[in-house]
């Protein structure tokens, strides 16, 4: 996965078992620092976030990782699959 770096780490947080992410590696800008962020600008969006953390704008692959550490409050997150993973709305009816 270009950009963004999957860490085999367990513990402390992070989510069990398997790779996870936790930074935006192109600019090496931990989600850790966007909770920290949250904490004085708990209204803020992605975009806002990442522009004032300096993240997101080379391949923009920790983008969706800002969102998951709003939405969760983690700062580790089980990668997102790149083709977006099964597509619910296109499986097959059953009977
Ligand atoms: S991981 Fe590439 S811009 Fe953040």
């Amino acid at each position: 996965m270009d950009g963004v770096e999957m860490r085999d780490d367990h513990g402390g947080g992070k989510p069990s078992g398997g790779p996870s992410v936790d930074r935006c590696v192109c600019r090496g800008v931990p989600l850790s620092e966007v909770l920290r962020h949250l904490d004085d600008h708990p209204d803020e969006t992605v975009d806002g976030i990442a522009e004032a953390l300096g993240m997101g704008d080379r391949c923009g692959m920790c983008i969706p990782y800002i969102g998951l550490t709003i939405k969760t409050g983690r700062s580790s997150h089980h990668p997102i699959p790149q083709d977006g993973g099964p597509d619910r709305r296109t499986r097959p009816q059953q009977g």
